[in-house]
């Protein structure tokens, strides 16, 4: 599923980035571009990032 429509950005890519240390929507956005356009996908971003600090494979 997308996130970031802007940039094409999925939740397998967040997924991804986060296994290779992003830790903030900050790092995310440095990888992957995410939020710097219209910035709707930052809530669901950073969601996730709370998330997979615990749970994520
Ligand atoms: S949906 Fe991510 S910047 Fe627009």
């Amino acid at each position: 599923m997308y996130v970031c429509i802007c940039h094409a950005v999925t939740e397998k890519d967040i997924q991804k980035a986060i296994a290779n240390g992003a830790s903030s929507v900050a790092m995310l956005s440095e990888s992957t571009s995410l939020g710097t356009q219209c910035g709707h996908c930052t809530d669901h971003a950073h969601a996730m990032i709370s998330k997979c600090g615990r749970q994520c494979p």
